[in-house]
């Protein structure tokens, strides 16, 4: 456990469970907690011997109801652009982090609560999760990249319905159009994500990162672009240690024990 005010965070097995843990407020995003984001993905990224990460929200009601809105109300044009950055910043940090962040959503994913759930790797919800961008209800607008993942995540279309009209989808609508990967019964949501992350961690660790890099990057890029990445990865993938040892493994029909080397 640790020191955190507005986090649970712990390791187990090599995964790493972070919760958002102000159920009171509904676990709304406010400065503190961003900060403590930051500071607790930092550590799982520099920690070799976490492989996965889960990030839920604590009690049955919530993944994120959003930012906190009466931090959200005082904000002039120069602190709620440095805001904005800084809260982009947090969510890169997951996107990009180098192992896979499985967000249990366990209730509403709402605003920043959806758009922190869109930075991670995949998503799972339970079944009486409610995701959207209500943003505009409020008089703002998506901030924290929910402009820009949505629509990558789901199509412009839809993702420009669910922006303007603020609505909340359900979890078997946010399943049926692909933006959570499965929907479970709550109680099971830990132990899915659980599941899926035993089955990345008995892969190779370097073979999981560049795979990620090449989707990351790539989606970024032409698909020529995107291909050359691939390639070049793939090379590197074929220098390390554990190449040799998941192909000899293979061959000697044996389980792989891999380094990450
Ligand atoms: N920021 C700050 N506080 C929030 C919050 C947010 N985004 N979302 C919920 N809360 C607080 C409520 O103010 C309330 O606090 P209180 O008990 O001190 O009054 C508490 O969490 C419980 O929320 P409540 O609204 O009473 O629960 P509900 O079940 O009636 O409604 C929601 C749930 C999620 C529909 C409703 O809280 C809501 O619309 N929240 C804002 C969602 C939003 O607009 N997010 C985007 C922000 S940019």
């Amino acid at each position: 456990m640790s020191n955190y005010q507005n986090l649970k965070f712990e390791t187990r097995n090599k995964i790493a469970y972070v919760t958002i843990n102000r159920p009171d407020k509904l676990n709304a995003l406010n400065m503190a907690t961003m900060e403590e984001l930051r500071a607790a993905f930092t550590a799982i990224r520099d920690d070799k011997d976490v492989r996965v990460a889960i990030l839920t929200g604590e009690g049955q009601k919530a993944f994120v109801a959003g930012a906190d809105i009466g931090e959200l109300s005082k904000h002039t044009t120069v602190s709620a652009k440095e805001y904005t950055h800084k809260g982009q910043a947090v969510l890169d940090l997951i996107e990009n982090l180098g192992k896979p962040v499985i967000a249990c959503i366990n209730g509403f994913a709402l605003g920043g609560g959806c758009e922190l759930a869109m930075a991670c790797t995949m998503r799972l919800a339970s079944d009486n999760a409610k995701l959207g961008q209500p943003e505009v209800k409020l008089g703002i607008m998506a901030g924290y990249g929910g402009t820009q993942r949505f629509p990558r995540l789901i199509g412009k279309g839809l993702a420009m319905q669910y922006l303007l009209t603020g609505d909340q989808m359900p979890a078997a609508e946010a399943h049926r159009i692909g933006l959570v990967n499965e929907v479970v019964p709550q109680d099971q949501l830990i132990k899915r994500a659980e599941e899926i992350a035993a089955k990345i961690i008995a892969n190779a660790p370097l073979a999981i990162q560049y795979t990620m890099e090449a989707v990351n990057h790539g989606m970024n890029m032409t698909l020529s672009e995107g291909l050359y990445l691939e390639a070049t990865l793939f090379g590197v993938c074929c220098a390390t240690e554990d190449k040799n040892e998941g192909t000899k493994a293979f061959l000697e029909k044996r389980a792989a024990n891999f380094a990450g080397k």
